[in-house]
């Protein structure tokens, strides 16, 4: 995979949620806490992971960042206005800017449309071509995404996932937006065009001076294409940092063990080492304290379980929500 020249903007927040809390009617009663206050910022022109195990709410963050749902509480800021708030063509210059490319190509496009077709209909509902300019227009996206222009003529299903997926993201860039969520967008698909894509949206990126909030599971993917990381556990960020730093020293016991899972990734950590031990406990009804205590190598008791842990700063340190960091 080619490496990623980082590119250094002013930090300039563009997109920003804040203290965002989302809870949802679990289906057999009880309310499912997917959000338990989650604060991050996005700056412009950077690449962002989001890292976490599943059920850990990244989808739901996702969905709340590029405003298909909105927070039952905080809120989520794009270049300092409340998106909750927006309205008519404010709200539509938005959801412009800050497109979404979901984890799953084959449920995401519509299989009755072409391709040109699907392409042609982001670039109408937005108007930002004219008409006549549009069958050019979506030549020029297929060929950013390394498809051919004879594409346009052709449906979904006969397409295979990586290359549905670079549609997706075509469509995504369709409207010139200046933010990408995406949300485990190469985990569909098999490892041979993995890499592939996560080069395209590097590529993309710099060539369009691109902010990439990119989702997933998978911490080489991290450290090889973002700058910044936040690691969530359980509905909370529980430590945020540049990711070379966060990965060579990390400082939440969480993200420790979630590294030394990958051992290729932290010199010195043996496979032995148990990743996280026992099972990740239910959002229904999430520990007191740390979240993380249940499970916790360096819980300290009655502290861990009875206080949640604010962010402890130090000089020249990332923030991290524990009691006893590294
Ligand atoms: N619409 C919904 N209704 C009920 N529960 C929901 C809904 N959406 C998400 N949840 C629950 O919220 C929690 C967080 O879900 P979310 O999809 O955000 O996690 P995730 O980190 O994306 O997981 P994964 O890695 O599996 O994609 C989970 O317990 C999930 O079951
Ligand atoms: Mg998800």
């Amino acid at each position: 995979m080619n490496e990623v020249v980082p590119f250094r903007p002013p930090d300039e927040v563009l997109l920003r949620a804040r203290d965002v809390v989302r809870t949802f009617r679990a289906p057999r009663g009880g309310r499912v806490q997917a959000l338990r206050g989650v604060s991050l910022s996005v700056r412009r022109g950077e690449v962002l992971g989001v890292v976490g195990e599943s059920g850990c709410g990244k989808s739901t963050l996702a969905r709340l960042l590029v405003g298909l749902d909105a927070p039952d509480a905080g809120q989520v800021t794009f270049d300092d206005g409340d998106v909750s708030a927006l309205q008519g063509a404010e709200r539509r210059g938005f959801h412009r800017n800050v497109q979404m490319v979901f984890q799953d190509p084959y449920g995401s496009l519509n299989p009755r449309l072409t391709v040109g077709d699907t392409l042609a209909e982001a670039l109408r509902v937005h108007q930002l071509v004219p008409r006549e300019a549009i069958p050019a227009r979506v030549e020029e996206l297929l060929a950013a995404v390394n498809l051919p222009p004879e594409a346009a003529k052709r449906r979904p299903h006969e397409f295979s996932g990586g290359q549905r997926q670079r549609i997706g993201i075509a469509r995504a860039l369709a409207v010139n937006p200046r933010v990408i969520v995406a949300d485990e967008p190469v985990s569909a698909l098999d490892v041979s065009v993995q890499a592939g894509v996560v080069n395209l949206f590097a590529e993309l990126r710099e060539k369009l001076g691109l902010t990439l909030v990119f989702i997933t599971h998978d911490l080489r993917l991290v450290r090889h294409l973002t700058e910044r990381v936040a690691v969530m556990y359980l509905g909370k960020i529980v430590e945020e940092g540049v990711t070379g730093q966060v990965f060579d020293h990390p400082r939440h016991p969480y993200t420790r063990a979630l590294l030394s899972a990958v051992p290729r990734l932290v010199p010195g950590a043996k496979r032995r080492e148990a990743p996280v031990s026992g099972e990740v406990p239910s959002p229904l009804n999430p520990p007191t304290g740390c979240a993380f205590h249940t499970r916790c190598p360096k819980a300290q008791f009655p502290i861990c379980s009875a206080e949640v842990p604010e962010n402890v700063f130090r000089d020249g340190d990332w923030p991290v929500a524990c009691h006893f960091p590294d």
